[in-house]
């Protein structure tokens, strides 16, 4: 994920109001009142803006739903509108950009939170083991969820998938000169590929698939000769290596489907819309175990005070409706595949082979990944 929003953190806001709030109170109060009444007018106003406190409160009265996202608001905006709309039930969010498990974990039973969305199945296990999850139990959401996109225990959901792919400069790579992951490695391509960090989540998932389908040695090898292959350290994030293509530092990057769609469509930043137009996809390995995956999705959180609230959150994730918005608005791929895709997605991408290695196995090599991402020393050049 990239781009996360600045954290909207409830507590100093709405401590920032609190002061607001007394201030307009003390002015309006008697003088001669006594300090103990004040004391407790004071307090009790504190206490119903206190993020903890007042989430004790909702648990019975509001009709609400928190979610803690590492998800973008223009991204989940229209999916908040939209449920609300449906179910009358409002929500809140706290947009992080990273320190949600520990968050959650430091916040234990008090947190606020009921739902979280994230992507990259491997911090859906990190969520999992720090025990911050409860399972989600709801026929629709099994129903719409296919399996292979559930947690086994039920302790998360994928809502969508994006393909890992290769970026290739219209102009100096040819058509089919490249089209594998492990070709990569070939000195052909020397001082020719740029990439974000190998510590990415990104991009050790994609490491992880390599290790289920070849082993540690040979992932090894290849992972220095994609390093030698390296136009400069490893820096930035996806979009930022297309716009070096597009300025020439180097011929291909390894990137994450929907930036395509997120530059080519970019009215906001429309420098982007050159960067997309001066590349080609590559979804790898078609002619063999197909392009490796990742998901994004969500998940219940193990004190959620609004359980019953967040389920219908999560269930209405799960429907057609929401799973096309995701597609519409971020260039991801519905994980039901009778979701029509959205018509942008269909011009990224028809039909292509999807690598089918199980979620587990990515999240079972992950450590094995970080490993050899420092034995080979890769984001040192
Ligand atoms: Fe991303």
């Amino acid at each position: 994920m990239k781009n996360a929003q600045t954290p909207q953190l409830p507590v100093k806001p709405l401590l920032v109001s609190s002061v607001t709030t007394l201030k307009v109170v003390a002015r309006k109060l008697p003088k001669k009142l006594p300090v103990l009444l004040l004391g407790f007018i004071f307090s009790t106003i504190i206490s119903l803006h206190n993020p903890l406190s007042a989430q004790r409160t909702q648990k019975s009265n509001e009709n609400v739903v928190n979610i803690y996202s590492y998800r973008q608001e223009f991204l989940i905006r229209p999916l908040l509108d939209a449920f609300t709309k449906k179910t009358g039930i409002d929500t809140r969010v706290v947009f992080l950009k990273k320190g949600m498990l520990e968050r959650l974990k430091s916040e234990g039973r008090n947190s606020p939170a009921d739902v979280v969305l994230t992507v990259d199945v491997s911090r859906f296990r990190d969520l999992k083991e720090a025990g911050v999850l409860q399972k989600i139990r709801s026929g629709t959401v099994n129903r719409n969820i296919p399996t292979k996109y559930r947690d086994p225990e039920g302790m998360w959901i994928a809502l969508t998938t994006r393909a890992r792919i290769i970026y290739a400069s219209e102009e100096r790579v040819k058509d089919g000169e490249i089209l594998t992951y492990e070709e990569l490695a070939d000195p052909k391509w020397r001082g020719r590929i740029c990439t974000r960090s190998g510590y990415h989540v990104y991009n050790i998932a994609l490491i992880t698939s390599l290790i289920a389908h070849h082993g540690e040695q040979a992932t090894e090898k290849w992972l220095t000769g994609l390093k030698n292959n390296l136009a400069r350290k490893p820096q930035g994030n996806d979009r930022a290596q297309v716009k070096a293509i597009k300025e020439g530092l180097c011929d291909i990057s390894i990137g994450n489907s929907y930036y395509y769609g997120k530059m080519l469509f970019n009215d906001k930043n429309p420098e982007q819309k050159a960067w997309a137009k001066s590349v080609k996809l590559i979804f790898p390995n078609q002619a063999n175990r197909g392009t490796h995956m990742n998901i994004s999705g969500a998940a219940l959180t193990r004190y959620a005070p609004h359980k019953k609230n967040a389920i219908k959150f999560i269930d209405y994730l799960s429907s057609d409706e929401a799973q096309f918005i995701y597609g519409e608005v971020n260039f991801e791929f519905p994980v039901k595949s009778s979701v029509n895709k959205p018509s942008k997605i269909k011009e990224l991408a028809s039909n292509f082979k999807e690598d089918n290695l199980p979620l587990q196995e990515i999240m079972d090599n992950y450590k094995k990944a970080v490993i050899l991402l420092d034995k080979v020393k890769f984001d040192e050049l």
